[in-house]
């Protein structure tokens, strides 16, 4: 009895705890290629937190470091595409319901 209540507990509690911790978050904080108009320190931890499911962005680029680049090159995501379509359009939607935002203008996000 007592190594079914063990058993239970790990496939309750250790399992999905693994599971969880063995997600890899990336950087708190990325710095985004931006071309000519200039980098854009992209705080990726804030995001998650607040956006709750990584494949809002994900969905058209791996979770690797430099993917949108390596992306750009090949031709699978065109030059701000997700600027636009990521990016740029939850900023303005959320802005139009009220709610909190990010930039807008393109100096809240390009820093030279
Ligand atoms: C608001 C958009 C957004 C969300 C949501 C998001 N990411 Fe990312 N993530 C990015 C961007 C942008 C990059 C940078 C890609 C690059 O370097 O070209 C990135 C890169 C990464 C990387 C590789 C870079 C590194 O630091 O190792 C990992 C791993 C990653 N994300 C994991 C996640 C996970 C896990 C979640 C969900 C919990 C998540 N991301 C949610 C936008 C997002
Ligand atoms: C919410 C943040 C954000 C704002 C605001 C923003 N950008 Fe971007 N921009 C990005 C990101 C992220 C990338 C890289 C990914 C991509 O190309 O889709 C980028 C890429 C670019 C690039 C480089 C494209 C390439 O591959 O050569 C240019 C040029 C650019 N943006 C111009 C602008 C201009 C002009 C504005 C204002 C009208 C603007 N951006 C506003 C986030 C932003
Ligand atoms: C689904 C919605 C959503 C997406 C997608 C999203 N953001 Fe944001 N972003 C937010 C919200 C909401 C805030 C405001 C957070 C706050 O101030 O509480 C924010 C804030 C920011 C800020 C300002 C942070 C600060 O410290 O003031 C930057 C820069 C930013 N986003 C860049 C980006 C870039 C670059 C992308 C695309 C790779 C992106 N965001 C995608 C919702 C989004």
């Amino acid at each position: 009895m007592a190594n079914r209540i063990v058993l239970f507990c790990f496939i309750i509690f250790i399992v999905p705890a693994a599971i969880v911790f063995a997600q890899n978050y990336g950087k708190k904080e990325i710095l985004i290629d931006g071309g000519k108009k200039g980098n854009i320190t992209f705080p990726h931890q804030t995001h998650q937190n607040s956006i709750n499911d990584c494949m809002v962005c994900h969905v058209s680029f791996p979770q690797e470091e430099g993917a949108l680049t390596k992306f750009k090159k090949t031709g699978m995501l065109k030059k701000k595409q997700v600027m636009n379509k990521t990016c740029l359009k939850c900023h303005r939607n959320s802005k139009k319901a009220g709610k909190a935002y990010g930039p807008v203008k393109c100096s809240g996000c390009h820093i030279k």
